[in-house]
């Protein structure tokens, strides 16, 4: 199969783009303004392969409570990335196997750091050519993948390319065991940015074995390859993986629906401690926009995942998306949350038996705190958060600001927060302490008196 030119590529896609644009109602459209603030580090020669174990430094003032218990990171796939969890769009979700070239190019979603457009299964001819190598779906994929990455380079982008620890994906394309420095090779010749690695198909030995192989193929490439392990938690990746890629599923697939996406926030949870700048926990791709859950369950769902240091990865038709929807996936401040250069997975802290009401927490850069609160149950109800549910002084003065609303609560003497929220709905705010050794001091006077 001949390859169209880049140059003619660019053209037929920039037409589709144009097309697509012209129908939506909201800022997501052009490519160009996709062009993304971004974020991570990718200096791949000064990071890793360090012999001892780096300390994560926690700027004084974090509270011990929301404070992960251990840093673990020592050896890793040697490329520099993921310094904040990566952040982009994948097919999966909402395409599964219907994905091609043109859905990727209009796929040109302007969002606030969403740098990676990956491809998932369903990407690759079922046969490899006569020398072994992987090749491009003919029918869908026509001008091939380095031009696919070419163009989404082009626009300031960044392209994702999925295979699997197994012989064969899960959907039937070849899979990379027994291949992997020629596919690594391939990859990095395609200038691909991205790999996520499925776990179909396999030879029955443990993720632990086979993962190493991928990863250190990838770091001979000498391309910076972003190594998102998908073994979906079966040998509970968190406790090894920090050696072997940049995030690690700790759960079965999602999917679009309330339990699932709760369920999956429980599994992913019990692995907090152990996400870390360069390796992230990955309770999966987003499902917001896709329709099976109320704008207040994915309000919930964006803001745990944030909170979570999970990757965020929208898995929606961005072209189809409406203005609620949009305002989730495009919410900066929750981002920001997300992409905090501190790095320390957020967690429940509190739970009242079985209401369904919880408070979940987690320290930022400059001493700062998010607080969520989440209601699970199914009537509004008002849920408390207490400093010392965070490990916060009493006595501490500080801000808090409502990333859903935009607005700053005021400075007012508080110990605790009380809100109403919806059922299946969250408040989520960020505390940042003001005059803490002021109210000491007074106390101390006080006392004097
Ligand atoms: C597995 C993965 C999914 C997706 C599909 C593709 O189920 O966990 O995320 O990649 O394979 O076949």
């Amino acid at each position: 199969m001949g390859r169209r030119s880049t140059a003619e590529l660019g053209d037929r896609m920039t037409k589709n783009v144009v097309v697509a644009m012209a129908n939506l109602r909201l800022v997501f459209g052009l490519l160009s303004s996709v062009l993304l603030v971004v974020s991570c580090v990718e200096d791949r020669h000064t990071a890793l392969r360090s012999p001892q174990t780096p300390r994560r430094q926690f700027p004084e003032g974090v509270p011990s409570s929301v404070a992960p218990l251990v840093s673990r990171h020592q050896l890793r796939l040697d490329n520099g990335l993921a310094s904040t969890p990566p952040m982009g769009w994948n097919s999966w979700n909402h395409f599964a196997c219907n994905v091609n070239e043109t859905v990727i190019f209009e796929t040109g979603l302007a969002a606030k750091g969403y740098k990676y457009i990956n491809l998932d299964d369903c990407w690759a001819a079922l046969q490899r050519d006569s020398q072994g190598n992987l090749l491009a779906r003919a029918t869908t994929f026509p001008s091939g993948i380095k031009a696919l990455a070419d163009y989404v380079h082009s626009k300031g982008l960044k392209l994702g390319i999925y295979s699997d620890a197994g012989y064969y994906t899960c959907a039937s394309q070849p899979g990379s065991l027994g291949h992997e420095t020629q596919d690594a090779q391939t990859f990095a010749s395609w200038e691909i940015d991205y790999l996520k690695y499925d776990n179909c198909f396999t030879d029955g030995t443990k993720p632990e074995y086979r993962y190493p192989v991928m990863r250190d193929a990838l770091n001979k490439t000498g391309r910076p390859i972003f190594f998102s392990m998908c073994e979906w938690g079966i040998d509970s990746p968190a406790t090894w993986a920090n050696n072997v890629g940049n995030s690690w599923r700790t759960t079965g697939d999602i999917t679009d629906d309330w339990n699932s996406m709760v369920g999956i926030v429980e599994l992913n949870n019990v692995w907090a401690d152990y996400a870390a700048p360069g390796g992230w926990n990955d309770p999966d791709m987003l499902e917001v926009g896709n329709g099976g859950m109320t704008v207040e369950e994915y309000r919930s769902h964006f803001s745990l995942w944030a909170l979570m240091k999970a990757p965020l990865l929208i898995g929606c038709d961005v072209r189809n998306i409406g203005a609620e929807i949009l305002e989730i996936l495009a919410n900066e401040e929750v981002i920001a949350v997300n992409q905090d250069p501190l790095g320390v997975q957020g967690k429940r802290v509190r739970m009242d038996g079985f209401s369904g009401l919880e408070v979940w927490s987690g320290p930022l850069s400059s001493g700062r705190v998010v607080l969520l609160l989440w209601n699970r149950s199914s009537e509004s109800a008002n849920i408390t958060a207490r400093w010392s549910d965070m490990g916060i002084p009493n006595d501490t003065l500080l801000t808090v600001r409502d990333l859903w609303k935009h607005e700053t609560i005021s400075e007012a003497e508080m110990y605790e927060i009380c809100q109403e929220v919806p059922s299946h709905g969250v408040k989520m705010f960020i505390l940042t302490p003001v005059s803490q050794i002021y109210l000491k001091r007074e106390s101390y006077s006080h006392k004097m008196d």
